[in-house]
């Protein structure tokens, strides 16, 4: 209660914005707790009110104030191609203001998997070479917490900033720099539907019998069993559900490619 508040700069590349709109509706904390008592959020064009100039200064204000101690929070991410022309933020490419905050904060996180992996913008051919966060060239060698999902579990997110500010580390991240407490087992390690899969229960078709019985998605292209998330154990919307719960097989919205391994209803 008494630490003050670190402060964060939260920016916006090539994205969809439900990075934040995952974030908003964190239920444990409540977002509105992890903004007004945990962190300082000092800059997000996304949800902040000033805008303009005024808005653009505040990044060279804590950068002053806060050089080597505040957190550079991505979502979304730069492309590269002709200078970073396809993503301008005040008037400059994402990938300046980036590489100048990157410069002088004490680690990265990269929200969803637009920062950590590129997701649909980079998709084949990827005309404006959309690039995550950790593969820019000329970004220094800042630690990089990556947290992907399109978007990411709500609690996992505030989970993740609640865990650094208690502890002031990083959670335990695996080889590819994900918190191995939220990634380190697959949706299908802890899916309710798993004792349909071990009986060879599927659903054939989304209307079919085995759809209204709740059988395995498996045969209608669920990406559970390759995929690590933890939607099957914290689920989403304060824990209410997820997709599979609500009959829809996993994309595996979480991985590293995922939008461009095949058809999100084909097994692969
Ligand atoms: Fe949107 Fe997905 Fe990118 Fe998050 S990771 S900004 S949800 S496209
Ligand atoms: Fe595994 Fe998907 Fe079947 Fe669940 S629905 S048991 S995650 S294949
Ligand atoms: Fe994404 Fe699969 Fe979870 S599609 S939201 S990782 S169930």
């Amino acid at each position: 209660e008494t630490k003050p508040r670190i402060p964060v700069l939260w920016l916006h590349g090539l994205e969809c914005t439900c990075c934040s709109e995952s974030f908003i509706r964190s239920a444990h904390p409540l977002a509105k707790d992890v903004i007004l008592s945990m962190i300082s959020l000092d800059y997000d064009d996304t949800i902040m009110a000033a805008a303009g100039f005024q808005a653009e200064s505040i990044i060279d204000e804590t950068i002053q104030k806060y050089d080597g101690n505040f957190i550079l929070a991505c979502e979304g991410n730069p492309p590269l191609n002709q200078e970073g022309m396809s993503c301008i933020i005040g008037g400059k490419p994402y990938l300046e203001q980036l590489k100048k905050a990157a410069d002088h904060c004490k680690a990265i996180i990269s929200w969803g998997s637009c920062a950590s992996w590129g997701c649909v913008q980079a998709a084949r051919p990827n005309p404006t070479q959309a690039t995550p966060i950790h593969k820019v060239p000329g970004l220094p060698a800042k630690p990089i917490i990556k947290v992907p999902g399109c978007p990411p579990i709500a609690e996992v997110m505030t989970a993740v900033i609640a865990y650094i500010l208690t502890f002031d580390r990083f959670p335990e991240l695996d080889m590819q720099g994900r918190p191995k407490m939220f990634y380190s087992q697959r949706i299908h390690d802890k899916c309710y539907r798993r004792p349909h899969f071990d009986a060879g229960q599927f659903v054939e078709s989304f209307d079919d019998e085995g759809a209204r019985r709740g059988y395995c998605l498996y045969k209608v292209g669920c990406k559970g069993p390759t995929t690590y998330n933890a939607c099957s154990t914290v689920r989403w919307n304060g824990g209410l559900s997820f997709p599979i719960q609500a009959g829809h097989p996993c994309i595996g919205c979480s991985e590293d490619g995922f939008w461009d391994k095949g058809g999100f209803y084909e097994r692969l």
